[in-house]
């Protein structure tokens, strides 16, 4: 099979019951996703498939021909953080680190479903967006995080998306939509 993960393209041959999150850290050896739970609960093992969201641990790697699939070390590299990586350095985004790729993947595949104008349980109008605490804490409620950093979690997220203005954004699309 075919594989393309963070733009390089990888042939391999995985046994049909191995999950994605299985190919990419023991086969492929990328092991920036982690495996907190396996189970769909924990959000820790977050890819992005064509750019949206998903736990690797509950999809299978033979679903994923020829996908375009990026992790964690497809967003960004030390020399050149993502936006998001650097937000979560300068609020102190984490503690013990182990969720923080599934939660910078969550919601790198978050915002865009913001700018697309995508509801959530907790969106009120949908002519008058907001992308305040309450959203980002109910758009990333399936990324635990047992350190509990969450406060300043959503202050890096929400500082992402007021510098790249998400809502003006998720407001355009919606005029162009109806016009
Ligand atoms: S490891 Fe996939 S959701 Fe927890
Ligand atoms: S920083 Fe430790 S689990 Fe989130």
């Amino acid at each position: 099979m075919h594989f393309t993960i963070n733009g390089t393209s990888y042939d391999a041959d995985p046994d049909i019951r191995t999950s994605l999150l299985d190919l990419c850290r023991e086969h492929l050896g990328l092991t920036g996703s982690k495996k907190g739970c396996d189970h769909g609960q924990c959000g820790a093992c977050t890819m992005l498939v064509n750019g949206r969201r998903i736990n690797s641990c509950l999809s299978l790697a033979v679903m994923h021909q020829d996908d375009e699939i990026t992790t964690i070390e497809g967003l960004g590299t030390p020399d050149d953080l993502h936006a998001l990586q650097s937000a979560f350095v300068r609020h102190d985004g984490y503690q013990c680190g182990y969720c923080t790729p599934g939660q910078i993947c969550s919601a790198v595949g978050m915002l865009d479903e913001v700018r697309k104008g995508w509801a959530s349980h907790v969106t009120g109008d949908l002519d008058a967006p907001r992308f305040d605490n309450e959203e980002i804490s109910e758009r990333m409620s399936g990324n635990l995080c047992r350190c509990a950093a969450y406060p300043n979690i959503v202050d890096a997220i929400r500082e992402v998306a007021e510098a790249e203005g998400v809502v003006d954004v998720a407001l355009r699309h919606k005029a162009e939509a109806g016009a």
